[in-house]
């Protein structure tokens, strides 16, 4: 049976960059709350007119370079976001057009925070039963647009960034290499806690102008719920997919947590006792982009830390649903 590997990652942010003294202008907030809350220093946010799937476009064509692939190697589709172009259809179908690949099937993902690793374990399953032996993976966000960017969403607002990662996933039968295994955990009990209202199909009309009004078309957080079980959930799938492999936290190369907060991920490193080269974040630099967070810090991170054939990488994620997983490859 093959494995899955990582052939290139891939990935593209907005020129326009956020610094947290110009969310200070429109909000009441400080740099100073913002960076020792949640490490954020700045973030991209698209200019007018620019669409999730050109976000998707441009990191998916930078992984093709750097994989020496053609758009027309790519056999099928899996892209994760919360933030389409438009309700129907999925921007896997505009990706699809964009990269001018027709008839190529397309897959979209929609588990938040967690999105990329459940891609990530369709196409490694798709992969392993021989249905595909090339295929596109990615995470795109576009949160500035439906940000509420006042006083009344500052909890928010401050948090979430724009910006897409790509991975190209191949077919591999090197003994050792690839995807070892992938752990994929939700609990609706908690959709409440993390969770944007409308536009919503259980309304008729689907958005009215009250519920712009009071704000129920912008994403609210129970952010000290979230806290809590973020730093509960995200380590203990690590040592979940650790230990279904044997494997130890000192056999990582690298972490590459979901980038929600840096004191989340400082404490997922402190429960694994990891070394800080163990552990790669850029939150600081581009705030939390969801579904694209992970190959976004996995690019970064393949650069930065030198990661080279056989390392043992670990990824991790939890979000809203509330939603939790995790990946382990051999590069
Ligand atoms: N600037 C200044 N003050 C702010 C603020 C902002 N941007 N946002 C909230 N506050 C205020 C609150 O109104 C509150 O004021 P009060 O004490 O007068 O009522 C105070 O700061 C503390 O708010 P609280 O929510 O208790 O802060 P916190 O320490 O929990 O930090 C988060 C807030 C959002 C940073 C934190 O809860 C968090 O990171 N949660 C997880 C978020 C997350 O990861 N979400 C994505 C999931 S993938």
């Amino acid at each position: 049976m093959p494995r899955t590997a990582f052939a290139a990652v891939g990935f593209h942010v907005p020129d326009r960059l956020v610094t947290n003294e110009e969310l200070t202008t429109r909000m009441e907030t400080t740099d100073a709350w913002i960076r020792e809350r949640t490490g954020i220093r700045e973030r991209r946010w698209v200019r007018e007119g620019t669409e999730n799937s050109d976000l998707a476009l441009e990191a998916t064509r930078k992984a093709l370079a750097t994989a020496g692939w053609q758009a027309k190697d790519i056999e099928a589709i899996v892209y994760a976001s919360l933030s389409p172009d438009h309700m129907m259809p999925g921007d896997g179908c505009y990706l699809n057009a964009k990269l001018g690949i027709p008839g190529v099937p397309a897959l979209d993902v929609r588990n938040q925070c967690s999105g990329f690793l459940y891609g990530l374990a369709v196409a490694d399953a798709w992969i392993r039963i021989g249905m595909y032996r090339r295929i596109l993976l990615v995470g795109s966000e576009i949160h500035s647009t439906g940000l509420d960017v006042s006083t009344r969403g500052r909890d928010v607002a401050v948090i979430f960034g724009d910006g897409a990662g790509a991975a190209l996933l191949e077919a591999t039968d090197e003994p050792g290499r690839g995807v070892l295994s992938c752990h994929l955990h939700a609990d609706g009990r908690f959709a409440a806690e993390l969770s944007c209202d409308a536009p919503g199909s259980k309304y008729h009309p689907r958005v009215t102008a009250e519920m712009i009004e009071s704000g129920a078309i912008y994403p609210r957080m129970e952010g000290q719920k979230v806290f809590k079980n973020a730093v509960v959930r995200m380590p203990e799938v690590l040592r979940e997919a650790l230990d279904q492999n044997g494997l130890s936290p000192k056999d990582l190369k690298v972490v590459v947590p979901h980038q929600a907060n840096l004191r989340i991920a400082q404490m997922v490193q402190r429960s694994l006792e990891l070394r800080d080269d163990q552990v790669f974040n850029n939150i600081e630099r581009y705030g939390n982009t969801t579904a694209a967070s992970i190959p976004i810090a996995l690019a970064e991170a393949v650069e930065a830390r030198d990661v080279r054939r056989g390392d043992l990488v670990g990824l991790c994620a939890f979000g809203a649903g509330f939603t939790w997983a995790s990946a382990l490859v051999r590069w």
